[in-house]
């Protein structure tokens, strides 16, 4: 034997009394009665500590409304301004829809997503027909999107006219709970909307949609858009309350004449008296760039 062998020894023989040491009767350096103390004390201490938690959780519950959000409308973090966006936007950073007439391989990301899109819009089997000038307070069901008219010039089967170069841009407005649009007097437009779109405003009662160059060579060049089903999102739609499938409206935008091997920088706005502009925060507008080669 060794001295380090006894060392190693001696140290397992250390740790076995202190796991039972016969003679003091202790257990890991506690005797019985020390034992039960702190395991009573951690008893106590976790059984306050889950019904504190299960408390917190009933009254969590008891303040929770099955239909509306806790936060909401200008109460909200959100404020009450909707967002708008638009489709395809298949690379996050950048807002350029840039792709060769000619070449299908440079825009059939687009039309695959487009397509991929409307297809959350495809199965409408619990919605009702709504008359789309007409708002829907406590409205249970939700409104069908007449996707005939949507489509009619945008579609699946003509590449959402990208081949044509007349390229189809999808527009939304971001649902925003019990949000309902408020429309301008006809007789008090605001000085920044588009001329074209004051000159229309009282033909229809609906959020109105406008889309312009940013610059006059950008309008110059960028043809004239088209709008599908209708230059605008319908009153139908609003307020949204949490239907059940409830489809957030949507727009083509149909730019017919487009200059090619032009890169035209486009702004499309939301009309309603409480939607502000805001660019940066993407509210009531969007801008993305157009590049047909
Ligand atoms: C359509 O949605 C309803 C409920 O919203 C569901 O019951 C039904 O199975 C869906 N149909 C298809 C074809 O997905
Ligand atoms: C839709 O609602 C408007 C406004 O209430 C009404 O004038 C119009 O007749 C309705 N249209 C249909 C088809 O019911
Ligand atoms: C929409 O399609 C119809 C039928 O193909 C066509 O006559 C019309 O000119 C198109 N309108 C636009 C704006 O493309």
């Amino acid at each position: 034997m060794d001295g380090r062998d006894k060392t190693f020894k001696q140290k397992v023989d250390d740790f076995m009394k202190f796991l039972w040491n016969s003679e003091e009767k202790k257990v890991m350096g506690r005797s019985g009665r020390s034992w039960a103390e702190i395991g009573f004390f951690y008893l106590i201490f976790y059984a306050c500590l889950a019904g504190f938690f299960a408390a917190l959780i009933a009254v969590f519950y008891q303040t929770i409304d099955e239909k509306y959000p806790k936060l909401m409308g200008t109460d909200s973090l959100l404020k009450a301004n909707p967002g708008m966006g638009y489709k395809p936007k298949p690379d996050i950073d950048s807002t350029l829809i840039r792709y060769a007439k000619n070449e299908p391989d440079t825009y059939s990301v687009f039309t695959t997503e487009l397509n991929g899109f409307l297809d959350m819009y495809a199965n409408q089997s619990s919605h009702v027909e709504c008359n789309t000038t007409e708002l829907r307070p406590n409205a249970d069901l939700p409104c069908k999107v007449d996707i005939a008219a949507l489509t009619q010039n945008c579609s699946s089967a003509n590449k959402f006219g990208f081949p044509d170069g007349e390229p189809c841009i999808l527009l939304k407005l971001n649902k925003i709970f019990d949000w309902t649009p408020e429309l301008y007097d006809p007789a008090a437009l605001p000085d920044s909307m588009p001329q074209d779109v004051k000159d229309i405003y009282s033909s229809e009662n609906q959020i109105w949609i406008s889309c312009e160059g940013e610059n006059p060579g950008d309008s110059q060049n960028m043809g004239t858009p088209h709008f599908f089903p209708s230059q605008g999102f319908s009153l139908k739609f609003f307020p949204y309350m949490n239907q059940k499938g409830y489809l957030a409206p949507i727009v083509f935008v149909k730019f017919v004449g487009v200059q090619r091997n032009i890169g035209l920088m486009i702004e499309c706005k939301a009309w309603a008296k409480n939607i502000q502009h805001n660019r940066l925060k993407k509210e009531g507008s969007v801008h993305f760039e157009l590049l047909v080669d």
